[in-house]
């Protein structure tokens, strides 16, 4: 199933999402999550994404890679994750949202971290990433505390995204997903 997606505006973006209850069955969620990242051709989705207020993202950060690439992409989901640390040089990459359509901007974080996750059948995990795999973790995992990328901006820049923004949540908008808008 094809979920609708969430767009900027609605409170669940902003609420910090739920641990979930440990070894509860979320194969079909994950699985949908994947399609409709699939369908939206996203890098990564989080369940609040979905209108869902629960720690559970999935990426696939193979889309930002190509061949030439020496870092390889990276395809799974993530449930109840907590980033342990982040380390390595601050860098600015251009980022977006399928929540916030046609805005991008360029946000900067560290280049890797350590992060503690259940896989999908429940396994626990603490792993390093780096590169745009830690870069679309980092992005996901602030869904799950309420935070987007535009949140980081600040003066001028804020104030030159703040219209489209409103436009977003009017449904002003073109995408080739299903949204929610809050404000239609
Ligand atoms: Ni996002």
């Amino acid at each position: 199933m094809i979920y609708p997606i969430v767009a900027y505006g609605n409170p669940i973006l902003k609420k910090e999402a739920a641990e979930i209850h440990e070894g509860a069955d979320l194969k079909t969620l994950i699985q949908d999550m994947f399609a409709t990242m699939d369908h939206a051709s996203g890098v990564g989705l989080a369940a609040p994404q979905i209108n869902q207020a629960v720690r559970l993202f999935v990426i696939d950060s193979n889309l930002m890679l190509d061949e030439q690439d020496e870092e390889k992409g990276v395809r799974r989901a993530f449930i109840n994750p907590i980033i342990l640390d982040e380390y390595g040089d601050d860098y600015g990459f251009e980022e977006g949202c399928l929540s916030i359509p046609d805005v991008r901007a360029e946000i900067i974080r560290p280049e890797k971290l350590t992060i503690e996750y259940y896989d999908e059948n429940w396994n626990l995990k603490e792993e390093e990433f780096s590169g745009m795999t830690a870069r679309v973790i980092q992005h996901e995992y602030d869904h799950l505390e309420g935070i987007l990328f535009v949140d980081y901006l600040k003066g001028l820049k804020k104030r030159l995204v703040q219209s489209k923004l409103i436009e977003v949540s009017k449904g002003k908008v073109h995408t080739d997903y299903r949204m929610i808008y809050p404000l239609k």
